[in-house]
Formats: structure tokens, sequence, C-alpha cells
């Protein structure tokens, strides 16, 4: 898969890349990841890349053509499956969306900032608008790195352990069942005897009835269909 980033603030977008998961699937060529400063797209002085908005409103807007110029050229080297714009009046992001998404090979993220991108943006180049949430962020770069991360673990060969991902909150519709580590007793507090016994089906069963139980209290939302 490949990920290509437009953005006005590359720094603020690489760490979460450049370490653990995502440092790791990168260097072994799972996922490529690309970023793509919009200054770099614009003659004009101070490499200006925003605006005030016509009709007057407090705010600068990322003007059309720096981000025009960025994925023409970028479509012109290869053909993108989705280009998605990070924005609180997205889709909000999930379990489902992430795992469609990983299924993807090229993706173009444009993330906004200020007050966004200019409409004819939106109308003309976007395929999907994202939200990672019903809140405002002063940019769509933490917004793509989420939406990144949630992708790039789901790749095969990204985890270690390949159940893992298969194992996470979500991804059967349930939140994930308690996990434990050691020591068996902490100050008197004891780690449940059944995941000591070794009978590898009654764990089983014990960790679908916990997750059962957790998503009933806690997200019941996620039982009703
Ligand atoms: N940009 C600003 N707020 C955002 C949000 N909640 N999700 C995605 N991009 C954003």
């Amino acid at each position: 898969m490949r990920i290509d980033i437009i953005t006005v603030l590359p720094e603020l977008l690489k760490s979460p890349f450049e370490a653990s998961i995502l440092k790791r699937a990168i260097e072994k060529n799972l996922v490529e990841v690309y970023f793509h400063n919009l200054r770099d797209y614009t003659d004009m002085s101070y490499k200006q890349v925003d605006d005030y908005q016509f009709g007057g409103g407090a705010g600068m807007v990322l003007m059309i053509e720096p981000i025009d110029k960025c994925i023409t050229s970028l479509k012109a080297q290869r053909n993108y499956d989705e280009i998605i714009y990070m924005t609180p009046d997205g889709q909000t992001l999930d379990q489902k969306m992430s795992n469609r998404l990983s299924l993807k090979k090229n993706i173009i993220i444009l993330c906004g900032h200020y007050k966004g991108v200019d409409q004819r943006v939106r109308d003309n180049y976007i395929t999907k608008e994202v939200s990672i949430g019903d809140y405002v962020l002063s940019g769509g770069e933490l917004g793509a790195a989420v939406l990144c991360d949630s992708i790039i673990r789901l790749l095969p060969g990204v985890l270690n352990n390949e159940t893992s991902a298969l194992t996470d909150t979500f991804q059967d519709g349930l939140l994930a069942p308690p996990v434990y580590t050691r020591p068996r007793e902490y100050k008197g507090d004891i780690v449940p005897e059944i995941l000591l016994s070794g009978n590898f089906p009654a764990i089983e069963e014990w960790r679908e009835n916990k997750a059962y139980e957790r998503t009933k209290a806690l997200r019941p939302d996620l039982l009703e269909d």
C-alpha cells in the first residue's frame, strides 16, 4: 500500500511514523508513506498557500491552486483508489472504515488547516471525507496520523502475531475482553483462575463472555444491530 499525505505542516506529522509499529511497517516495505508540503506547490511570494475567504469572515482558507498542482502531479504518476480529506464534518472513522481502506492500493490524504479548503477542492478532487470524532482539531494532521495508524496495523505482516489485529476491540463488533500478565497476584488482587487453567476452549468461552459483558456495560450501542 502507498499513502501520500498532503500537508502544510509535515513536521507535525512525521514522528508517529518514526517509532514502533508504523516505523517497522515502513522499514519492511509493507507500506510506503510520502509527505508532500503544500508550500512546494505554490509560486506565490512567501510560499503562500492560504487566503481570506470571499464574503468575509474569520479564518484563512487553503487555496485550490497548490492543492490542484499537488494532486494532479500525483495522479499523473499512478492511479489512486481514494482521495481523502480530513475534516470534522466528514464521515466518522470507525473500524469498518479502517478495514475497508486497508484493502486499497494507493490513497492520498489531504490535511485541512485554518478554516479548511476552498469548497471547489472538495467538490472536484475529494472522494471521501473523514473525521476522527466530533471535536475540532487545529488541522487534519493529527487525524491523518490516527487514520494511517489504524489502517497500517491491519496490513498483512505488520503485526508480529497476525491474530492480534483480529482480536482487537471492535474487530468483531465487541469490545476486547480484559487481559492480564505477571504477577499472578499483586497486593492481594488475583488474576482470574480460568486464565491459568490451560483449558483453552474454556478460556476462549470466558473471553467471549467477558467481551459481551463489557460491551453491554460500556457500549450497549454496539449491540443494537
Ligand atoms: N480537522 C479538524 N478537526 C478534525 C477532526 N475531528 N477529524 C479530522 N480532521 C479534522
